[in-house]
């Protein structure tokens, strides 16, 4: 396992992280959970993602019933805030209060005293930057989280709160966790050169397009029950965002590329990412023990420069008239 400092910042993560969205304290259950954990640090993964949000807490939860085996020194826990856990009307954003609070909750439901990554899940433009800033650079001085960075922010944003944390003298934003892989590869135009820029680390999430770049869906066949394709609880981003018949094709073709370097697709394609030079770390998200056992093999897989080229040609980066 190779480690990356988080952007210019002293604290080193794991290539591959851990995520928990739809799985741990949801689909999956803790025996399995568990195990994955215990593959996972025993591959030398050294960093765990979630979020106050996922599955209302319950992932939290979960995660805090599970680490409790391991020594907190070990891991670097990140977790998130924004997305709504209450109706009330302070029930969700970046305010102070909320921020505040559902730290404190997060502490609780995690079992542990500090958050080590806390995240803002998106930005809220209902609260001004400077108090999300100062709240997060309270936290810090509290001793409840050590760093603080952002999700699927703009580059614009990412510069403004680099910026306004510079001036207020208080602690900047460390990193940024976008959507990226070969099918999105948005964040190459603006996102990644700020972070660059800016010191910013990015931990990227979905990087095999929920399943999609396993090479496990057929072209012009159903998905196969159990996997997150055929369940229309949890399909929607699948669908709109990657689910055509080019992809899967394309797909098929890439397992090919793999197989001829000694990969599987899904290694090929979370190898991918890390090429990037903005990408310390890539969040991979498992249902079952085998995914994780196949998606930790990224972690040393090289990719040739003619395959490279070849990948690039097949999804090609950001147009000009992409959104950010
Ligand atoms: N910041 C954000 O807004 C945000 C958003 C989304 C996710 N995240 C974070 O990023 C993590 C990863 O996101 P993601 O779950 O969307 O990642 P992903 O890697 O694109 O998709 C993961 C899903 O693909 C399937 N899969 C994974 N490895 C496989 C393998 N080797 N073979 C076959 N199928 C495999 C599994 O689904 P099935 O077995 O169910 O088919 C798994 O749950 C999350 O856990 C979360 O921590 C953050």
């Amino acid at each position: 396992m190779e480690y990356r400092n988080l952007g210019q910042w002293g604290v080193k993560l794991s290539t591959i992280g851990l995520g928990s969205y739809l799985t741990i304290g949801m689909h999956v259950d803790d025996d399995t959970a568990a195990e994955c954990i215990r593959m996972a640090f025993d591959g030398g993964v050294n960093w765990i993602d979630t979020a106050n949000a996922y599955n209302r807490g319950e992932a939290e939860k979960a995660l805090g019933r599970l680490l409790k085996d391991y020594d907190r020194d070990d891991y670097v826990l990140a977790t998130k805030v924004w997305a709504p856990m209450g109706d009330g009307p302070n029930d969700r954003g970046l305010s102070a209060k909320h921020v505040f609070e559902q730290c404190n909750a997060s502490l609780r439901r995690l079992e542990t005293d500090y958050i080590d990554l806390y995240q803002c899940h998106r930005p809220d433009p209902e609260t001004p930057l400077e108090e999300t800033i100062r709240v997060m650079d309270d936290l810090a001085r509290q001793g409840k989280i050590i760093y603080w960075g952002v999700s699927e922010w703009d580059a614009a944003l990412i510069q403004e709160a680099c910026d306004l944390a510079t001036m207020m003298g208080c602690r900047p934003p460390v990193s940024n966790q976008p959507r990226y892989s070969l099918m999105w590869r948005r964040p190459e135009s603006l996102v990644f050169p700020t972070c660059l820029r800016n010191g910013l680390g990015n931990v990227v999430f979905s990087p095999l397009a929920h399943g999609v770049l396993t090479g496990k869906y057929e072209p012009g066949a159903k998905p196969p029950e159990g996997t997150r394709a055929a369940d229309d609880s949890m399909n929607k981003i699948m669908m709109d965002l990657y689910w055509d018949e080019e992809n899967l094709r394309k797909v098929r073709e890439m397992e090919e590329m793999a197989g001829d370097l000694g990969l599987t697709c899904a290694q090929l394609a979370m190898a991918w990412c890390l090429e990037n030079a903005a990408v310390t770390s890539v969040i991979t998200g498992v249902t079952k023990l085998s995914q994780l056992e196949d998606n930790l093999g990224a972690a040393n897989a090289m990719i040739p420069a003619d395959v490279l080229t070849k990948l690039d040609r097949m999804f090609p980066g950001p147009k000009a008239t992409d959104a950010p």
